[in-house]
């Protein structure tokens, strides 16, 4: 996912568990990892209360930060796959947790020191009829396809993650490859998910990652995945962390054509927010991050924000 609006949340906690040499060089090999736990029963409790009520009341929804991933354009009926961006913004409880501490830890083993919070979204497939998310890398929704990125994310189920109600699934030793040509679900470009075209890659390869509540994977952004429909009685929440390192701008060109023909009401709504003041609040909550006394992270969002003025 794109991290040009990042979460206001400092780190504050102490990190409870460390990955060991064993962990750090499987992740680098097949690009992902599975943990049983990063977080604690009682918080992820707490979180399953916040995030139930963030999606019931519908926030962000006027700032284009709650979506439905794969509803099409005037389409009506219930939402099949409940997306929000940096919940953190609308919860300031979620600033300090034990998840949040474990994971940007983790983030630095894995991607060195510089590493720090990008971006985190909260997803609710709902119980029955939660769509699939289907086959993507994480790079490809990035906007600006001139940078080079080194990220990982961090998913963690709200509840049990099993092959019924759409736990991760990835293809080892994909985030060796380049991204690889992404389309909208449908050709339709008003829905937000990206897929990759199913003949590029083999998913016969795919590796089922069930998890306990509270458990997470991790993936890099170019490791390919998946989560299946929620086929349960229970909607299949997860929470998921966001880490890079500064992007630096790219010496060769590359394009990601199927980001500039996207045409979806949750940007539509973004813009129009932007246009009212909303480009204020961005300001607030980006200095709250700490965006702008990172020299290198300052840099790129200067060279990013003036590529997109030009362009
Ligand atoms: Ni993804």
């Amino acid at each position: 996912m794109d991290a040009t609006a990042p979460p206001s949340a400092p780190i504050t906690g102490r990190p409870t568990i460390n990955l060991i040499e064993a962990q750090i060089r499987s992740f680098r090999e097949d690009g992902f990892l599975v943990l049983p736990a990063i977080s604690t029963d009682a918080e992820v409790a707490k979180l399953r209360e916040i995030f139930d009520r963030l999606f019931s009341e519908n926030v962000g929804f006027k700032e284009g930060n709650q979506f439905d991933l794969v509803g099409r354009s005037g389409e009506s009926g219930p939402p099949r796959l409940k997306q929000l961006i940096n919940p953190v913004n609308y919860a300031p409880e979620l600033r300090d947790t034990v998840f949040r501490a474990n994971a940007l830890s983790i983030a630095r083993q894995l991607l060195g020191p510089e590493a720090g919070p990008a971006f985190e979204h909260a997803i609710l497939k709902p119980a029955r009829h939660g769509a699939a998310t289907p086959w993507h890398q994480d790079e490809a929704h990035r906007f600006d396809a001139n940078f080079d990125y080194n990220q990982v994310s961090i998913w963690m189920p709200l509840q049990e993650a099993t092959l019924e109600n759409g736990c991760m699934q990835y293809v080892p030793g994909t985030n060796h490859g380049e991204v690889l040509k992404h389309r909208s679900p449908g050709d339709d470009p008003t829905v937000h998910a990206l897929e990759t075209d199913p003949t590029t890659f083999d998913a016969t390869k795919a590796v089922p990652c069930p998890l306990p509540p509270g458990g997470c994977t991790i993936h890099a952004g170019r490791t390919l995945h998946y989560a299946g429909p929620n086929n349960t009685d229970i909607p299949r929440r997860a929470y998921i962390l966001a880490f890079e390192v500064s992007p630096k701008l790219r010496e060769a060109e590359r394009k990601f054509p199927w980001n500039e023909e996207k045409r979806t009401d949750d940007e539509a709504r973004k813009r129009a927010w932007r246009k009212r003041g909303g480009v204020l609040v961005e300001v607030g909550r980006k200095l709250r991050q700490g965006f702008f006394t990172d020299p290198k992270r300052l840099i790129f969002e200067v060279r990013r924000a003036a590529r997109a003025f030009f362009k």
